[in-house]
């Protein structure tokens, strides 16, 4: 297959295996433990069933929404992947060009290879939103959100489900975790990656990182340094650090209960974020499809609340609309398009995405992102209402 004609989230991911040396795959398809979560996100996605509505009027369809104050194409947004720097050429770069260019914001990982000052050096347009994890340093914590100050990143995503690493085990046999030597010997048996990224896509560093390790040369120089300072001990309390030193809008990432939820809103959170992690964090909790309905009725309107894990399709987008989501963060899926065929890669998968998020609307009956609430939902009672015309808001 050829990145022309992928289709499908399922053929980038194709591409993606053929072109990147097996270790880096891995760490984007793999997940925690025996990826039950990861495997359970796309399984209880796919099962949300949608009904048909027939006779509305569904010509000129917006899929555009606001989120934070901004508008955006359609509710989708660029999630934050670590390393997309080791997938395509300056990574990170190639995906907010093209996210810039279909309208929707895009979200840099504190773990890219490109850093905030590159990204926003390199390119005028919006600003990328950032994704903060907590650090012990909290000197270094300062110094990395008053850059992201600086940078105008209109939206701080606050990643609060890695108190510890998920156990990847895919992410030893793939030899992630193993020698140099093994990767290179990898590599070696992708000459266009490595052409593309090892020789000419450097410095291979995480770049919003490096100032507090100039000494380090590799990336393992930097997973050890993660190890000893990614900070277990985060709690509430420590939202109101970050709001010190954060002027934006502050978006908790992780939430997968209805308490932490209201505890996330009390602490002052401005989103939520229901999401476990695609499944690379603990294995065995619930799909994110299962928990959203009871976090968007804890918080019963007063944040918007995002979803991801699983979304591969635009009536996947519709899916999370329907069980009141007010937007759905993508990852594996970007990931592997990047991987695929870089910004163009990303634009193509964008742009299908919005296709099917239009086309599914029009057949469910809605002519905007607002009107696709939960009576799209078929629960299979067969008591969806008697009515001649859709229920939601058509607005
Ligand atoms: C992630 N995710 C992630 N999340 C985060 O807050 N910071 C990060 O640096 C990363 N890094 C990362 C790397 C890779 C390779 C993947 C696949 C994921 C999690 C990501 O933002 C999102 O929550 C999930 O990817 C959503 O699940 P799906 O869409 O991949 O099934």
């Amino acid at each position: 297959m050829r990145l022309k004609t992928a289709a499908t989230v399922s053929d980038y991911r194709a591409l993606a295996q053929k072109r990147l040396p097996p270790f880096l795959f891995h760490y984007i398809d793999g997940a925690a433990g025996t990826e039950i979560t990861a495997a359970r996100n796309v399984r209880e996605m796919e099962a949300v069933t949608l009904r048909q509505r027939i006779m509305v009027d569904v010509e000129g369809i917006s899929t555009a929404t606001t989120l934070f104050g901004q508008t955006l194409s359609m509710p989708v947004i660029l999630g934050p992947v670590g390393l997309a720097g080791l997938f395509a050429r300056r990574g990170e770069l190639q995906a907010i060009r093209a996210a810039r260019s279909a309208g929707i914001p895009f979200c840099l990982s504190s773990l890219g290879i490109c850093s905030l000052g590159e990204v926003e050096g390199e390119l005028g347009g919006p600003a990328p939103w950032f994704q903060l994890y907590m650090i012990r340093d909290r000197a270094f914590m300062r110094d990395l959100l008053s850059k992201a100050q600086m940078a105008e990143a209109p939206v701080l995503v606050f990643t609060v489900d890695v108190a510890v690493s998920g156990i990847r085990h895919r992410d030893r046999r793939s030899g992630l975790t193993g020698s140099l030597a093994g990767q290179a010997w990898q590599a070696a048996r992708r000459p266009r990656w490595t052409v593309d990224v090892a020789m000419r896509g450097g410095p291979l560093l995480f770049g919003n990182i490096a100032a507090a390790l100039p000494e380090a040369r590799s990336l393992g120089d930097f997973w050890g340094w993660l190890a000893r300072n990614f900070d277990p001990c985060v709690t509430w309390d420590d939202l109101a650090f970050v709001r010190e030193h954060w002027r934006g809008p502050i978006v908790v990432k992780g939430v997968m209960d209805p308490a932490d939820a209201i505890a996330a809103v009390a602490a002052g959170a401005d989103g939520v974020i229901v999401s476990n992690h695609g499944g690379r964090q603990l294995d065995g909790v619930r799909a994110t499809v299962q928990a959203l309905p009871a976090v968007v009725d804890a918080v019963s309107g007063s944040v918007p609340v995002v979803v991801d894990g699983g979304v591969r399709s635009g009536i996947d987008i519709v899916r999370a609309l329907a069980l009141g989501a007010d937007a759905c963060l993508l990852g594996r899926a970007w990931a592997y398009a990047l991987a695929a065929g870089g910004a163009v890669g990303v634009t193509q998968l964008i742009e299908d995405l919005r296709r099917e998020l239009a086309n599914t609307l029009a057949l469910t009956g809605c002519r905007t992102v607002r009107a696709a609430g939960r009576h799209l939902l078929d629960t299979g009672s067969g008591d969806q209402g008697m009515s001649t015309s859709t229920s939601g808001p058509n607005t």
